[in-house]
């Protein structure tokens, strides 16, 4: 279904993460027929650039990110048909007026803010000023938001500034994974599970976001980030609340953000002790961390394995543990929901038992696993044996799961649709900052140095111990 007919002007359009993401994605949507015909997207930066100029980064970009579907030179043609490019300086006079001009009356009007976000109170004020941006229009930022709560306070200070908080959309683009929207639907969809999520019946629940991607080609952003700050702040934040959230009365904008604040809110301080920060090392067939940034001696995370607890009546006494890092042996992002063990063994000890556990799989191979114990066959008497449930999105929802949508694309149409569900709010970016600064300060007061652990390895050995000493254990990252 086509959305509403669209202005879409890309700040930073010559950028990274215009020419990977939002360009191929919005020329995803034109082939899905999602793009109404008068839509128009219109990029601006720096570069002195004409229309051409950018129809033919556009061409490249999308040729190189395009990806993996059934579109052509024929329909890439016809989406560059909707493009234009306006050169403007985000900080002067230049170009702005221009820009005005190509804006059409009647169109929904939004602006991404593709840019550092040192420019973002600069382009919200000149939008306001030369009159481009109305009361009905909507301006998109992406991560970082901020480096702590102080900037984080500054950047929403500044553009409320010059806009509605219903007008501005934070983008984090785990929330626009379909198999992220999907623990939603899993959770508040069935009546299975949801009786036994809670402190009485999980024993505990994993989050792993493990890439293999080292940080070479960024190590100058990455090196003032870290894991905490680039992950854990708002990725791994997001998931942990679509886990634990209590179910929203609907899914609309801000029951959603209600509830998922309130997660963050109840979220205890988290004890040093229980916090591991681990940085990759050369391995024989990979360079280390240090030799990716500038810094020779730098002593910024690419790992960190953390145990956190959530003081709410549902949640108090069940350990959330989350570990997330670069250069590791495989790429797995997962929730791992680990229930009790059954109160009591009719079988006896010599049979065995098994907790059940839960895993979603996020990516890559989308799918649900669901431990069961059942006998193991033969005459050997009762012994049990942890079989799985498994269900891959691929298989069971066939042709379909190849036309899901990336995450981009999917929040690029929800800003047109002005639907902010999958968007954070401000208030639930500053009280992820809240959380996350004392960790980081702490690191900083001890003058803490992170473990080594081998590139192409699964981390360093205290995140295997921060489990162990509980009893329990990370599940394998294969
Ligand atoms: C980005 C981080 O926000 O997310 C990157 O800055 C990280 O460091 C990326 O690699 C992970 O996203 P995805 O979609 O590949 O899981």
């Amino acid at each position: 279904i086509p959305v509403d007919p669209f202005d879409l002007v890309i700040f930073g359009a010559t950028g990274d993460l215009a020419r990977r993401k939002i360009l191929p994605g919005l020329f995803r949507r034109y082939c899905a027929g999602q793009m109404p015909e008068e839509a128009r997207i219109i990029g601006a930066a720096r570069s002195e650039m004409d229309d051409d100029g950018f129809r033919d980064l556009v061409r490249e970009a999308v040729r190189k990110f395009g990806g993996g579907r059934d579109c052509y030179d024929e329909a890439l043609e016809g989406f560059l048909a909707h493009v234009g490019y306006e050169h403007v300086d985000a900080m002067g006079e230049g170009g702005w007026e221009t820009l005005k001009a190509r804006l059409r009356d009647g169109m929904v009007r939004a602006f991404y803010f593709s840019v550092a976000p040192s420019l973002f109170g600069a382009l919200a004020e000149r939008l306001r000023g030369f009159g481009l941006a109305d009361d009905d229009s909507r301006v998109v930022v992406e991560k970082p938001f901020g480096k702590d709560l102080a900037s984080a306070r500054a950047l929403n200070s500044t553009l409320a500034e010059h806009f509605d908080e219903t007008q501005i959309y934070r983008i984090d683009h785990y929330l626009g994974k379909e198999t992220v929207q999907n623990l939603m639907a899993v959770r508040f969809g069935n009546m299975l599970f949801e009786p036994l999520w809670n402190a009485q019946f999980v024993d505990h629940i994993q989050i792993t976001v493990a890439e293999t991607v080292d940080v070479s080609g960024r190590g100058a952003y990455y090196d003032t980030s870290g894991a905490m700050r680039d992950m854990v702040q708002n990725h791994l934040m997001q998931l942990l609340c679509l886990i634990a959230m209590e179910p929203p009365a609907r899914f609309e904008p801000d029951s959603v953000r209600d509830e998922k604040l309130k997660v963050i809110r109840a979220l205890d301080p988290v004890d040093y002790h229980h916090i591991v920060r681990g940085q990759y090392i050369a391995d024989e067939k990979q360079p280390g961390y240090r030799s990716h940034v500038e810094d020779p001696r730098s002593t910024t995370e690419s790992f960190v394995a953390m145990k956190i607890s959530i003081s709410n009546w549902r949640w108090a006494g069940t350990p959330f543990y989350l570990r997330t890092g670069k250069a590791l042996k495989s790429q797995a992002s997962e929730i791992a929901v680990v229930f009790k063990d059954a109160p009591h063994s009719i079988f006896g000890p010599e049979a065995g038992r098994h907790a059940n556990v839960l895993v979603i799989r996020l990516q890559p191979n989308e799918g649900m696993t669901l431990g069961v114990t059942i006998k193991e066959p033969g005459p050997g008497g009762m012994r049990l044996k942890d079989v799985a449930l498994d269900m891959s999105f691929a298989d069971a929802l066939g042709p379909d799961a190849e036309d899901i949508p990336d995450a981009y694309e999917r929040l690029i149409m929800d800003v047109i649709r002005g639907n902010q569900t999958l968007f954070m709010r401000g208030d639930e970016v500053e009280a992820a900052w809240t959380w996350t600064d004392p960790i980081i300060e702490g690191w900083q007061r001890r003058g803490e140095v992170p473990k080594e652990y081998d590139a192409g390895s699964s981390g360093p050995d205290d995140a295997l111990m921060l489990m162990h000493r509980d009893g329990r254990k990370w599940r394998d990252i294969k």
